[in-house]
């Protein structure tokens, strides 16, 4: 996955708390997926067809359940139906979830907004939360006829496992899910390639690929929290920002959308837009002006009290084990320490000693309380440095200067830094460790910061942009 792969892929929108400008986005996904299907549909029709079909149409729907059922892309809203469900605080990226605990209650996307899924690809994406892994619990669903084959989609949690089922012609996924803990969920039915994929933390956890019936749904309403397979079950726990595409996405896609936190291009005429996923965008800003970057435009931090906030960057635990990535382009105008991530928790990450030394920096909590520092080489005045840091239980915690890494220290089992939904700030900390509280001077550009540790040559391949 190259940084170039990145930005084609990701599609410039938003989620959490606002209208999506639907007509660009539509416009920017059909570019990206009509030209390879259409390619595949004629190799696997091999008959006699030698006109163009016109490219069919990709549909999207977006449910951030902010107190309510409503697609963000307004043909699919949905309403709530039954006594027992709410909307709770907080998602995992804040605002309200979807929380179903009894029987007969949902949110009801009518059947009068039907969402045509029959004999194509998809792609249904949540966030779940589960307060029990006991029952058939259904997350997502659309039915035509319970007792037919491939006419009743149904997204499930069975025996504890993810579950996705056109009836009669399903697929189980593989890993065991805990209750209390967020879940990124992906299911995928390619028509082209006729597989059907469940994701599990933007990892493929089960793939089935002789899926020679396709889904044959024609109506039905869709449905979170109920099945009308399942009318009995009930889903027990939390639903958050779902989407449902008539496509399927690729892996890397997945991948960006369940574990990518933040993307941050700097560039105008919104430098503070998070492209990433979760539309993240900048909260607070003090003394930041738009400059030149290392790819398109930068901020600069004019001083010494310049910094940028983010909010919320999802609580990794207390102490946490679970893997992170920062990355970021530096420019300083002088040498002055400062901070390129700092946890408002209080604890500063990725940033520059009093003398100019990139260092990346974690307060390890097992096996032993302490802050350990890895040293990187000196940043010079007016020239672009890129720096990052990741860590994972398996590769340890590394810092990277222009792609190449300046150590690694392992052996940390759990480390320190954001306890539940938390502030990210890049100019000033709280200077403890090697990282001053001095604002850094200078721009930055390119900021990313993923829940998973990048590889060397992923990190290498945002080096070299
Ligand atoms: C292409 O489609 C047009 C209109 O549907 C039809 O008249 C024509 O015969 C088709 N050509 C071929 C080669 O199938
Ligand atoms: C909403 O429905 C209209 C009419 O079918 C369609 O043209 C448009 O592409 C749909 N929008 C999305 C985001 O699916
Ligand atoms: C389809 O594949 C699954 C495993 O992916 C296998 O258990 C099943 O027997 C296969 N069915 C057919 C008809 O090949
Ligand atoms: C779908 O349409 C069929 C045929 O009109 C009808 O029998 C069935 O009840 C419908 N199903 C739903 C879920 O509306
Ligand atoms: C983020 O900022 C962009 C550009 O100003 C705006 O269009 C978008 O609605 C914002 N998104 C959120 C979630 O605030």
């Amino acid at each position: 996955m190259s940084a170039k792969h990145f930005k084609l892929t990701r599609p410039e929108w938003m989620t959490k708390n606002v209208l999506i400008g639907g007509g660009f986005i539509a416009g920017l996904v059909v570019i990206a997926v009509i030209v390879i299907p259409i390619a595949v549909i004629f190799s696997k029709k091999s008959s006699t067809v030698t006109n163009t079909t016109t490219a069919t149409s990709v549909f999207l729907a977006y449910w951030n359940f902010e107190n309510n059922g409503n697609d963000l892309y307004g043909n699919y809203s949905g309403t709530t139906s039954g006594s027992s469900w709410q909307f709770g605080t907080s998602g995992f990226y804040g605002g309200t979830y979807f929380y179903v605990y009894g029987t007969n209650s949902y949110i009801q996307v009518p059947a009068s907004s039907y969402f045509n899924l029959n004999s194509q690809s998809f792609t249904f994406e949540a966030w779940i939360y589960l307060h029990t892994v006991a029952n058939d619990a259904p997350i997502f669903s659309q039915c035509t006829c319970t007792t037919c084959t491939s006419q009743c989609l149904f997204l499930i949690i069975r025996n504890s496992k993810l579950y996705m089922g056109f009836n009669f012609n399903d697929l189980s996924a593989v890993t065991t899910l805990s209750t209390s803990t967020w879940y990124h969920v992906a299911f995928v039915y390619n028509y082209q390639t006729s597989q059907q994929i469940i994701y599990l933390n933007g990892v493929q956890d089960a793939i089935r690929s002789n899926v020679t019936t396709p889904y044959l749904g024609t109506n039905g309403s869709m449905y979170f929290g109920y099945s009308p397979l399942l009318s009995s079950n009930y889903y027990y726990g939390w639903i958050d920002n779902a989407q449902l595409t008539s496509r399927a996405k690729s892996s890397a896609e997945i991948s960006d959308d369940a574990l990518l936190v933040f993307y941050y291009s700097f560039d105008q005429p919104n430098p503070y837009y998070d492209k990433g996923p979760n539309g993240l965008n900048a909260t607070t800003t003090n003394n930041l002006v738009p400059a030149s970057g290392h790819v398109g435009q930068a901020i600069r931090l004019t001083s010494s009290s310049s910094y940028m906030q983010i909010y919320c960057f999802p609580g990794v635990n207390w102490p946490s084990s679970r893997s992170l990535t920062f990355a970021i382009w530096v420019y300083p105008s002088s040498i002055n320490g400062g901070n390129f991530l700092y946890s408002t928790q209080g604890y500063p990450m990725l940033g520059l000693t009093y003398s100019g030394q990139t260092a990346a920096q974690i307060l390890q909590s097992s096996p032993a309380n302490v802050w350990l520092t890895i040293f990187g080489s000196f940043v010079v005045v007016n020239t672009w440095t890129h720096v990052a840091c990741t860590f994972s239980t398996t590769n340890g915690f590394t810092l990277y200067v222009n792609g190449v890494s300046h150590g690694t220290l392992t052996g940390i089992s759990t480390y320190y830094f954001n306890y539940n939904l938390q502030t990210i700030q890049i100019g000033t900390g709280n200077g403890n460790g090697f990282i001053p509280s001095y604002g850094f001077q200078g721009s930055v550009d390119e900021l990313y910061a993923y829940r998973r540790a990048l590889s060397a040559s992923e990190i290498l391949a945002l080096a070299s942009v």
